[in-house]
């Protein structure tokens, strides 16, 4: 049976890791996929989720299974995270999937099974996996404009008028914070417009939050989110563990849907456990539970939180290096943008043809549509990244 089986598209950003890893050159960089490392080419267990870990391997006295939803407590404690206060928890649908990927796709088959003629918005340009798990599960996709090439920032006139063509029933994927690819985000008065037109509309808002704290801090990052969720009838939350609690192969997430009719909760809740059913069972349950220790417990929640506000303020730094060696080497301010994005990526505005050319020349390696991984850069790259930059005219 398997000779029917057509290669799949290989995934931009797996591909350009592989590709690293081949790389035999020792002057290499990385800024392809999107994972934190420190100064010295890290990426760390953090200091709380050690500690956790710790108590976890000393007090746990079963593996049994816990629920299809995962565990309620680590339910609580994520909706807490991300909305604070601001809708009722009794409004709220919760449950825990394999990583933020895995609540995007939960989120994809919620929506495929309540309307299977949904459409789904996403920003051009947008997370490449949104795409590829759209056409998988072949759902209708739109996108609407959002970056500016010229500006490197949003094209927020753009998006407008695009966002002018959804209807009641259609589903628009916004990123509630630091935007992948691009870095750049809408201000807190574009939002109140969004949300105001989505309101409109009657569609349903789905939010992508993958890099809370990683943008403005912690609260700020979540403020889009929580004015959203507050303010439209439904709306459909993907967070992730992931980057925040440096976590990334335990493989921890969840999908919040978040309803106003509060009789819709315990329909919704039980929806996310099939689906979990269907699809995997059990989430996994190891990172969950150090993230649940974390967020409860004042010593280890306020050390996770300095350490989070370490990478954010990192991440401020390199940009502004960046930013400032590039106006040095080029004489001009056009490069200004890089300390104006927030989060773990910038989009640089060079060509594929650019962007091939610093991987073979200088082993830069970045996503062919010159996604950056900032967090990839130290005082050393730094300047040879500007240098490599201006010498392939971009
Ligand atoms: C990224 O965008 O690089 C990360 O979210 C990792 C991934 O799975 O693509």
């Amino acid at each position: 049976m398997f000779e029917t089986l057509k290669p799949q598209p290989a995934d931009t950003i797996l591909t350009l890791m592989a590709k690293y890893r081949e790389d035999p050159r020792d002057t290499k960089i990385d800024l392809g996929v999107g994972v934190y490392k420190d100064a010295t080419g890290l990426t760390p267990v953090m200091r709380a989720v050690k500690s956790a870990e710790y108590t976890l391997w000393e007090q746990q006295d079963s593996k049994s299974y816990v629920g299809l939803a995962g565990d309620p407590a680590f339910g609580d404690a994520m909706v807490k995270l991300v909305l604070a206060d601001s809708v009722e928890r009794n409004n709220v649908a919760a449950a825990a999937t394999p990583g933020g990927t895995g609540a995007i796709r939960q989120a994809f088959e919620l929506i495929q099974m309540a309307r299977p003629e949904a459409r789904v918005f996403v920003s051009n340009p947008t997370w490449p996996n949104h795409i590829s798990m759209l056409k998988y599960l072949d759902m209708e996709m739109v996108p609407y404009s959002y970056f500016d090439d010229e500006t490197r920032g949003v094209d927020f006139d753009g998006m407008m008028a695009d966002l002018k063509g959804v209807k009641a029933g259609d589903v628009v994927l916004l990123h509630g914070c630091c935007h992948n690819p691009t870095g750049a985000n809408l201000n807190p008065s574009q939002w109140d417009e969004v949300i105001a037109h989505l309101k409109s509309t009657g569609a349903t808002p789905m939010i992508d939050i993958a890099y809370q704290g990683f943008g403005e801090g912690l609260e700020q990052d979540a403020m889009a989110t929580r004015k959203v969720a507050a303010a439209m009838p439904e709306t459909i939350i993907a967070t992730s563990c992931s980057k925040n609690f440096g976590i990334y192969r335990e493989r921890t997430g969840m999908l919040i849907v978040v309803s106003h009719d509060t009789s819709a909760k315990s329909l919704n809740q039980a929806t996310l456990a099939y689906l979990n059913r269907q699809n995997f069972s059990f989430p996994p349950d190891h990172g969950a539970r150090l993230v649940t220790m974390i967020l409860n417990d004042d010593a280890l929640r306020a050390d996770w939180m300095a350490e989070v506000e370490g990478i954010r303020t990192s991440l401020l730094d390199l940009r502004g290096q960046l930013a400032s060696e590039l106006q040095r080497l080029s004489g001009s301010d056009r490069f200004g943008f890089l300390a104006e994005h927030r989060g773990m990526f910038s989009r640089l505005g060079a060509t594929p043809e650019q962007v091939e050319k610093l991987r073979v020349d200088a082993g830069i390696y970045m996503v062919g549509d010159s996604r950056m991984n900032i967090a990839g850069l130290n005082a050393k790259s730094i300047p040879i990244l500007a240098k490599a930059i201006i010498d392939a005219g971009i």
